[in-house]
C-alpha cells in the first residue's frame, strides 16, 4: 500500500522531468588503489574510462587529499560535472574544507558544478544533531551563494533513506536546496529476489518524505549511493557475486533510472586499500563498477530503455 502510494508520487515528480534519470558514479576517497592522493593526470584517467556512461561524478570532500585542488583542473579539461562533499565536522576539518571551498570552488565555471552538499550520512552515522547540521548547511550555502556565479548552485546534504524517512530529519531537509538518499539493498541483508522491490520502496519512500516536507513534487532529487558488491562476504541474504551485481544494476539502477530518478552508483573503481568491515570478508574493496580505470566494466551497463 505504502508503495502503491509513493510510486503515484513519484509517476507525478517524473511527468515533470526528463523520461531518464541521470546517472553518475561516486569516485570514493580520492585514493588511488595504492592509496596514494589521486592527482589531476589520475582523475582525468578515472574521467576517460568513466566518459563512456556518463559524465557526472560525485567526490565526497573539498579539502582530504587536495581533493578540489586536483579534482577541478581535470573537470575543466575534461567537460565533466561534479557534486562537492564538505565534510561538517569535528571542527578543524570543517574549516580545512570550508578554505579549500574558498580557494578553488572560484577557479571553475559554475555550471560545472551539479551541487554542494553537507555531511555524507552524518546523521545516519549520530555525527551531529538535525539543527546542528541544519546549520551548517545554511552556512555553506552561504558561502557559495555568495561567489559570483554559484548563486544558483544547489547546496543541500546526503543521508540514508531511513534517516531521511524519519521525522526528525525535517530541519535538515527544510535547510536544504536538494536532498539526496542513499540505499543499499546489500546492508539491509535483501535477498537478490527481493532487492530490487525493496530499493525502489526505500527511494519511493525517502522521495515522498522530501516532496512532503518541501510541499512540492517539483524538486531535484538524486539517489547518492547505490550499488551491490562483486565479491566478498554475505551479509544476512545478500550475496555478493559479479552476476548478483549486473542484476541489480539491471533491476534496480536501470529499473529506478526508467522512473526518472537521477542515480549516482556507489562506486566506480574498487578501492583496494580499505581496511575490511568488522566480521564481513573483503566487500569493502569489490564495490567498484571497473576494478580500475581503463579496464572493461566487470558486468554490462547496458539499460534496455
Ligand atoms: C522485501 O523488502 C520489503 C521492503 O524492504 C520488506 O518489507 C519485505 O519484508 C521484504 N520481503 C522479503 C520476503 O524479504
Amino acid at each position: 500500500m505504502r508503495f502503491i502510494t509513493a510510486i503515484a508520487t513519484v509517476l507525478a515528480a517524473a511527468n515533470s522531468v526528463a523520461a531518464i534519470g541521470s546517472l553518475g558514479f561516486d569516485l570514493g576517497a580520492q585514493r588511488n588503489s595504492d592509496s596514494a592522493c589521486k592527482t589531476t593526470q589520475d582523475y582525468l584517467a578515472d574521467f576517460e574510462t568513466i566518459s563512456s556512461q556518463t559524465n557526472i561524478v560525485r567526490v565526497y570532500a573539498a579539502s582530504d587529499c587536495g581533493t578540489l585542488e586536483n579534482i577541478l583542473p581535470a573537470i575543466q579539461q575534461s567537460g565533466f560535472k561534479l557534486f562537492i562533499g564538505i565534510w561538517p565536522n569535528d571542527d578543524a576539518h570543517y574549516a580545512a574544507e570550508i578554505a579549500a571551498l574558498n580557494a578553488y570552488l572560484p577557479t571553475i565555471d559554475a555550471s560545472s558544478i551539479v551541487a554542494v552538499t553537507v555531511g555524507s550520512e552524518a546523521l545516519y552515522r549520530g555525527d551531529m544533531s538535525p539543527s546542528a547540521l541544519a546549520d551548517k548547511i545554511n552556512e555553506v550555502r552561504g558561502i557559495v551563494h555568495g561567489m559570483d556565479g554559484f548563486e544558483g548552485v544547489p547546496v543541500g546534504t546526503v543521508d540514508s533513506w531511513n534517516i531521511i524517512v524519519d521525522g526528525a530529519s525535517a530541519p535538515v531537509i527544510q535547510a536544504s536546496d536538494l536532498v539526496i538518499s542513499n540505499a543499499f539493498s546489500y546492508w539491509q541483508g535483501q535477498t537478490m529476489a527481493n532487492s530490487s522491490y525493496s530499493f525502489l520502496d526505500d527511494i519511493m519512500q525517502s522521495l515522498q518524505t522530501i516532496q512532503t516536507a518541501k510541499g512540492s513534487t517539483d524538486i531535484d532529487f538524486w539517489i547518492g549511493e547505490t550499488g551491490w558488491p562483486t565479491a566478498g562476504g554475505a551479509f544476512e541474504a545478500s550475496v555478493p557475486s559479479v552476476d548478483n551485481a549486473a542484476l541489480f544494476w539491471q533491476q534496480s539502477i536501470c529499473g529506478i533510472r526508467a522512473w526518472g530518478i537521477n542515480t549516482l552508483v556507489f562506486e566506480a573503481y574498487d578501492e583496494s586499500w580499505k581496511p575490511p568491515t568488522s566480521g564481513i570478508s573483503g566487500v569493502e574493496t569489490h564495490w567498484g563498477v571497473w576494478t580500475n580505470p581503463g579496464t572493461d566494466p566487470k558486468y554490462s551497463l547496458d539499460c534496455n530503455f
